[in-house]
């Protein structure tokens, strides 16, 4: 008896133990690469590639026989760039990430040109920086205006240094409406094949975004459940407590849906409803998602008004802070530019016929949150006389807190007849992996020169999400849809609330 009871003990604690891993020792060194960052001073390169480079080296994946250029207008010496992007790295990085010896040899890798890509005819100092070694894995990062992406591939293939093995990263938005995005496509697919072309969304970079294919197909228990049959509603979730810093002029042309749904939140509906694809492999993955976006039901002039709410913030609190509204953010005295829009969404399939998708995103909300909500049918028919039963949720939240929560009926223990209590089985990350995630760009970045296309998205991919979201605009332009004020701190404009009531639903608290 004492010796079953040791046994089990023993098993319990070793299990226990070996799920939560303490080091993440997994990091698989890639081939050596050069990476050349058109935009190489700008927001991005300084808030996330370069720190995403400079971690992937101190964990052993890069080699020092790659290289790292950056390349833009602005005049810089190579030390005067590097001393550039230490003083970023302090400012935007984490400190604690930070090893000076390390640091050092890193720095070594990094070298910079400056190119006006529009004013510049002569590409030569670019060559010249370059490595010769035909071997080497050249990745071209355009981490700039997309009306740009064009021009630079010809300019690079005219400076001779595109070859078979060369690979362009081309950052969203990837154009402003279907059109735009087709011109784009069509430009760069001059000079790259459509497999050297890395369109990146970095949502799909994030360590819980990938775990959705991992909760969905690989596991048997949420497959028969994951349907009209079983699944009342979903809601997927993108709000931010930030505003729109210093991207205003970015920003105002371009407004919430076409910052954040054309893209981000389409991929994570993409993930969501589609079938299982054959393999992880890049065209089967992109394959099943592209039916879900065809089958998106369009949203029309007529349909805009009980589908869709745009909101723009007004001034108001967050964290206890007062912060301005959006139009003093942008530095303009009227703008129509939605920061926050939420849509029911439907997918025309068998799978999904009379479930809405609910998609909502916003800037200057009362917190940070990204979580897919599954709410689940009620029960058919109740046991428990006038008791009231929660039905199912999944909640899987993507961040801040990632964590996957299966709320339950259970029995409250005890006198008092059958009281039912709502409680969750919770798989909290930070219980269970006391490892550092990565950010979603160092994984990508080490997916472009592995090359594994799976996280990136197609070029019929972009260009049907476009296809959607321009009817929305277009619906927007005709209905003269309103943008309604929400006050910054907010869960964003009431009128949200009213695009679920009509169907009895409230958005999940998560
Ligand atoms: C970017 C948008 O793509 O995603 C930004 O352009 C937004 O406006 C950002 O703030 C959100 O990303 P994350 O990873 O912080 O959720």
């Amino acid at each position: 008896m004492t010796k079953t009871k040791n046994k089990d003990e023993t098993e319990e604690k070793s299990s226990k133990s070996s799920s939560k891993s303490k080091t993440n020792s997994a990091f698989v060194p890639v081939q050596p690469f050069e990476i050349i960052v058109f935009g190489g001073t700008g927001d991005l390169a300084r808030r996330k590639l370069l720190p995403a480079l400079y971690h992937r080296y101190r964990d052993g994946q890069i080699s020092d026989d790659s290289r790292i250029v950056g390349v833009s207008r602005s005049k810089h010496s190579r030390k005067a760039y590097q001393a550039l992007i230490e003083k970023y790295y302090h400012e935007f990085a984490k400190d604690e990430d930070f090893d000076a010896k390390l640091w050092g040899k890193f720095i070594k890798l990094v070298d910079y040109v400056s190119i006006d890509v529009i004013e510049d005819k002569d590409w030569s100092a670019l060559s010249k920086t370059l490595s010769t070694k035909d071997e080497l894995i050249r990745v071209f990062y355009l981490a700039m205006p997309p009306r740009m992406f064009a021009d630079i591939c010809v300019g690079l293939k005219k400076a001779g240094l595109v070859n078979d093995k060369s690979r362009v990263v081309l950052e969203k938005p990837l154009g402003t409406d279907y059109e735009s995005a087709r011109e784009i496509n069509a430009g760069v697919g001059k000079v790259f094949k459509e497999n050297n072309i890395y369109r990146i969304d970095h949502y799909l970079g994030k360590e819980t975004v990938q775990n959705l294919l991992v909760l969905r197909f690989g596991n048997i228990l949420l497959e028969p459940l994951w349907s009209n049959q079983a699944i009342d509603h979903i809601e997927i979730t993108a709000a931010e407590s930030i505003g729109v810093g210093g991207r205003g002029s970015y920003y105002d042309g371009a407004g919430a849906l076409r910052d954040m749904v054309q893209n981000h939140l389409l991929q994570l509906l993409c993930l969501t409803a589609m079938e299982a694809p054959t393999s992880l492999e890049a065209n089967d993955v992109r394959a099943e998602k592209i039916k879900v976006l065809r089958a998106l039901r369009p949203i029309t002039e007529e349909s805009a008004d009980a589908k869709t709410v745009r909101g723009q913030y007004a001034r108001g609190k967050v964290d206890d802070e007062a912060v301005t509204d959006y139009m003093s953010d942008v530095d303009v005295t009227e703008s129509a530019t939605e920061t926050y829009v939420a849509i029911k969404a439907e997918v025309d399939n068998w799978r999904w016929a009379g479930v809405p998708i609910y998609l909502r995103t916003g800037k200057r909300m009362s917190s940070r949150r990204s979580e897919i909500v599954i709410q689940f049918k009620p029960v058919p028919h109740s046991i428990f006389g006038k008791t009231r039963l929660n039905p199912n949720k999944l909640v899987i939240r993507l961040q801040p807190d990632e964590a996957v929560k299966l709320w339950f009926e259970v029995k409250e223990p005890g006198a008092g007849g059958m009281r039912l209590k709502t409680l969750p089985l919770n798989l909290t990350y930070a219980d269970n992996f006391a490892v550092r995630y990565p950010d979603a760009y160092e994984r990508l970045l080490m997916d472009v020169v592995r090359g594994n296309l799976s996280l990136f998205m197609r070029r019929d991919e972009v260009e049907a999400a476009w296809k959607w979201v321009d009817g929305i605009l277009e619906a927007w332009e005709q209905s003269g849809q309103r943008t309604v004020l929400y006050s910054a701190g907010s869960e964003g404009p009431a009128e949200a609330d009213d695009l679920l009531g009509g169907s009895g639903h409230k958005w999940s608290k998560g």
